[in-house]
């Protein structure tokens, strides 16, 4: 298959996307791909909806009211869809097809771990999942059929109680026809809606990642409980030396909420301790890799390389990495943080594959084996004949 840049409109280059459009404004870009390179026939797409595992939705509309199933679907289920009006979407395409990873690598204008998956959508005429907002961007991909989108407008509170979350009032500024080969870049919170124009029409969704407060949060509690478990006094705690005569002793003055405030802060100073919550955060796969069979030894895994078999990631294991100092770096691995020097952290981040040949460029083939070990153990790689 050919490699195709992504191709913004009118001699726009990334670098203006990502500094005028990226977060900000929405931008239709015709004939941004080769939509025949990344097409799916159906019944390979519905296939996949009727995994185990796999994260699936099936949403119908009957004039204004939707209704949403979640998947696995049995195939009983997608054997009587409705005549018009329906839409089966299946999230982390790229884990169950591997060669969508090859789109996101022409998404190399953003980091690898701001993407998030890749979303398929078939739906048949006038079939889509109404208007409603997303909390993150998304590159709307059309690769058959057509479909009309229209976006922009306020952002209305949404429906009550509905199985959706689904704009109460809506009112676009702008409508595009989507043909094979479109892109709709839409940046987070901008309503819009897409519907189906006849039979067939399949959307490629590539999706981001924007951790919120909630999950740093969570992560942060997990990861001071790793750093300060062992070293109890080391912990950053509430201190207040010094203080003056309480006027009422029953108050939580301003100024005990400043200490504590203090003591956030103090974690939150720490370059290498949000590093690795980030690091952890943004790794987590989607679908955890399957457990790996046996565990391997390093020198076996450079003995199976020098023989001929070749290592791969499993397709939704997610690794990135961050330099702390000239000696060390965090090698993160599908929600976890692992030591490594790095130049091999940034080797093994970018990996696919690796082969004995791949070897001869890596900077230090003995940890190179250790982390391999760790990562094939871990289910993240495995071997293939
Ligand atoms: C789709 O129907 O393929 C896209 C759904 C969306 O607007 O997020
Ligand atoms: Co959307």
């Amino acid at each position: 298959m050919a490699e195709q840049a992504f191709r913004f409109p009118g001699g726009m280059d990334a670098a203006a996307f990502l500094a005028g459009y990226w977060q900000r404004r929405a931008l239709f870009c015709a004939q941004a791909f080769d939509a025949a390179a990344w097409r799916i026939e159906p019944e390979d797409l519905l296939s996949v909806a009727m995994e185990d595992g796999v994260s699936a939705r099936l949403v119908s509309r009957q004039g204004d009211a939707f209704t949403l199933e979640s998947g696995p679907f049995a195939e009983e289920r997608l054997d009587r869809l409705p005549a018009r009006c329906w839409s089966v979407l299946v999230q982390a395409m790229e884990v169950w097809e591997p060669r969508y990873h090859g789109l996101i690598a022409l998404f190399g204008f953003l980091p690898r771990w701001r993407i998030d998956d890749i979303m398929i959508s078939l739906a048949g005429d006038g079939g889509g999942v109404g208007p409603h907002v997303d909390q993150y961007d998304v590159f709307l991909f059309q690769v058959a059929g057509r479909r009309r989108w229209s976006f922009g407008g306020p952002r209305h509170p949404l429906v009550e109680g509905a199985p959706l979350r689904l704009l109460s009032r809506f009112e676009p500024e702008e409508v595009v026809v989507a043909e094979p080969g479109d892109v709709l870049y839409l940046p987070p919170g901008l309503p819009h809606d897409g519907v189906a124009l006849g039979d067939g029409c399949i959307t490629v969704s590539i999706g981001f990642r924007a951790p919120g407060l909630v999950d740093l949060a969570d992560r942060l509690a997990e990861a001071a409980a790793a750093r300060w478990q062992e070293e109890v006094e080391a912990e950053p705690r509430f201190g207040d030396a010094g203080r003056a005569l309480p006027a009422d002793p029953w108050e939580l003055p301003a100024s005990d909420i400043a200490r504590a405030r203090a003591v956030l802060q103090a974690a939150l100073d720490d370059d290498s301790l949000v590093a690795r919550l980030l690091g952890e955060q943004v790794t987590m796969p989607r679908l955890p890799p399957p457990p790996a069979e046996d565990a391997v030894a390093p020198e076996t895994v450079l003995a199976r390389l020098a023989a001929g078999e070749r290592m791969e990631r499993w397709s939704g294991s997610r690794l990135a990495h961050h330099v702390l100092s000239q000696e060390a770096a965090l090698l993160f691995v599908d929600g976890d943080a692992l030591a490594a020097t790095p130049a091999l952290a940034a080797w093994l981040a970018r990996r696919d594959a690796v082969a004995a040949d791949d070897l001869a460029d890596c900077p230090d083939r003995a940890e190179a084996a250790e982390l391999l070990a760790e990562l094939v153990n871990r289910g993240a790689f495995g071997f293939l004949r």
